[in-house]
């Protein structure tokens, strides 16, 4: 976008780009079962990075790029006054608010930003939390039990089959394919060896063994989902047990020759699920104060019902149609391009914003 003005001397149109700081973080190692590596899991590869820059470009801004490491704070405080604009995908280095480091550096400095604020950011990355709020709201979403870090492990109210997580983790760490606890003899095992590993507390949740949908949402006065995508976990092998689980996203979709067939978009449902579930995920992204645009995972109870897992407000956005990722599944499915996909978060941030 382009702001025209007019110059005194020849009263030629003279056209300002507009210039935007693009934050992230980037994976310098690729996700395994290695401590190290799966530290890195949530971070963008080196290509999405690319693949974002060039589509900002594309858009018609000056882009400039921002590692959101150990040095941000300076490198945003240079920036200011030099850009209009923060396009934020930055998931955070450490520490139980990470995902909110960016959007408060952002706001003490004055400097506007896409995606949600720091608020939104810190409460969403936290899944319990989370969940009392769509329930404080009616919202649907599985029985849980939460263990903070130093809590007594003691679980009770729970309709089993549960699955055991971290709680403030996302890209599946940690959730991994024996997560899914028949016996509570069983469950003590799987919470001490999760805390162990990932030091944020524990949620343990009654399994939803329904189908499952993954929804993207964007916009702010007026949000609006694109088409639904569906995981389809006909396509795992026996020993996958058919949830996204760690070894699922990481290890299996990508051995597969298409990994097209891991997903189905739109989702085949009826109509009245279809709005159900549009209305569901619409509301879980308003009472949170979400911005922009976020992306809502939820299954199907045993009854047939929708019932919300989690929000994630930074949604990946791999390039190339031959990798699972789910908001551009969804948006190539409304006929947008790469470009266009990231085109219209920064519309929405304008509008927003009123730049
Ligand atoms: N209560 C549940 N019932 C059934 N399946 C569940 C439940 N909770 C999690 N899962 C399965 O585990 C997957 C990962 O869980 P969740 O989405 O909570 O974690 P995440 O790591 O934050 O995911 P993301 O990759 O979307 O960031 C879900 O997509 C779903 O397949
Ligand atoms: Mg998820």
């Amino acid at each position: 976008m382009y702001f025209p003005f007019f110059t005194n001397a020849v009263n030629a149109v003279v056209y300002i780009i507009m210039r935007i700081a693009f934050v992230f973080n980037v994976r310098h190692t690729k996700p395994s079962l290695d401590a190290d590596a799966q530290a890195e899991a949530e971070f963008d590869e080196p290509e999405t990075i690319v693949a974002i820059h060039d589509a900002i470009v594309a858009n018609g801004y000056e882009c400039i790029d921002i590692e959101a490491d150990e040095n941000a704070y300076g490198k945003l405080q240079t920036a200011k006054g030099k850009v209009d604009l923060v396009f934020n995908i930055a998931e955070g280095l450490r520490g139980e608010i990470r995902e909110a480091h960016i959007p408060a550096m952002l706001e003490m400095l004055g400097i506007a930003y896409t995606h949600s604020g720091a608020l939104a950011e810190a409460i969403t990355l936290d899944k319990a939390l989370t969940k009392k709020i769509w329930s404080y709201h009616g919202l649907p979403t599985p029985k849980f039990v939460e263990l903070g870090f130093k809590e007594k492990l003691y679980v009770e109210g729970l309709t089993f089959p549960v699955i055991v997580k971290p709680n403030a983790e996302g890209s599946s760490k940690g959730v991994f394919n024996d997560n899914l606890v028949e016996e509570p003899s069983e469950l003590i095992k799987k919470i001490r060896h999760l805390r162990k590993n990932y030091g944020d507390g524990v949620i343990v949740e009654e399994f939803l063994p329904g189908r499952e949908f993954t929804v993207t949402i964007l916009g702010n006065t007026n949000p609006y989902i694109l088409p639904i995508v569906e995981q389809n976990f006909d396509v795992f092998p026996p020993h996958l047990v058919k949830f996204a689980s760690y070894e699922a996203k990481w290890f299996f979709e990508d051995t597969l020759p298409d990994p097209r067939v891991a997903y189905t978009c739109p989702a085949k449902i009826s109509e009245t699920l279809e709005k159900l579930i549009g209305e569901l995920c619409i509301k879980a992204y308003t009472v949170l104060n979400c911005r922009d645009i976020a992306r809502v995972d939820l299954r199907l109870d045993a009854k047939g019902k929708p019932s919300l897992l989690e929000i994630n407000t930074l949604p990946g956005m791999m390039p190339g149609e031959n990798v699972v990722s789910y908001y551009p599944v969804a948006a190539r499915a409304a006929g947008w391009d790469f470009n266009r996909m990231v085109g219209q978060i920064i519309t929405h941030a304008r509008e927003r914003i009123g730049i």
